[in-house]
């Protein structure tokens, strides 16, 4: 297994960001930034993300090299439960490092947060999510047609903490 760490997001991390996700390959996630300005904005409202107790969003850090995030945001209605988020740069594909990074972030829900019920989202066609959700213990539970706009379904993947 890779030897990442996982600490909060800086608004410094905003220009290694960009150029992770402003890769042509990311084609199963929704978030698409305009510029590393808008980046930079989302960054430094973190802390107050988490005072609210809206969401956690960390950097992966890997050969002390940020490669990629993962974050787990509360339901706000629904007390215990949360869902997860992650992408990793491509040049870090396949090492194992997208099912560290939600174990680390898992035990961080259950302990810290104490959430019990922990939720991801995949597009069908995003084969190497899936199989981060089934490394991870992660069951399949349907998938939610129209979640990610009119004709585009989603699976929804979840695990409940023993
Ligand atoms: C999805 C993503 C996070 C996976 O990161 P990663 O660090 O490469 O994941 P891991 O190495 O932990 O596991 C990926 C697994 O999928 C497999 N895989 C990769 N592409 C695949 C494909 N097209 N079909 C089937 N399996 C595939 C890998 O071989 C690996 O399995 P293995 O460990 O059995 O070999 C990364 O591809 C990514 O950032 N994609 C863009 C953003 C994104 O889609 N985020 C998730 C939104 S739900």
């Amino acid at each position: 297994m890779p030897k990442i760490k996982l600490r909060y997001q800086r608004v410094s991390d905003a220009k290694r960001f960009y150029e992770i996700l402003n890769n042509p390959n990311f084609i199963y996630i929704s978030l698409k930034l305009k510029s590393i300005q808008e980046e930079k904005e989302w960054l430094a409202k973190g802390k107050e993300r988490r005072k609210n107790n809206l969401s956690y969003d960390f950097a992966i850090v890997y050969q002390n090299k940020v490669i990629g995030a993962v974050g787990v945001r509360v339901n706000p209605h629904l007390k215990g439960n949360g869902d997860i988020g992650y992408f990793i740069d491509e040049a870090y594909w396949g090492k194992g490092i997208a099912t560290e990074a939600v174990k680390l972030i898992e035990k961080f829900a259950y302990k810290v947060l104490k959430l019990y019920r922990l939720e991801l989202r995949i597009k069908p066609k995003n084969k190497a999510s899936i199989k981060v959700a089934i490394k991870n213990g992660y069951r399949k539970e349907g998938l939610l047609r129209g979640r990610k706009g009119k004709n585009e379904d989603c699976y929804l993947f979840a695990k409940v903490k023993d």
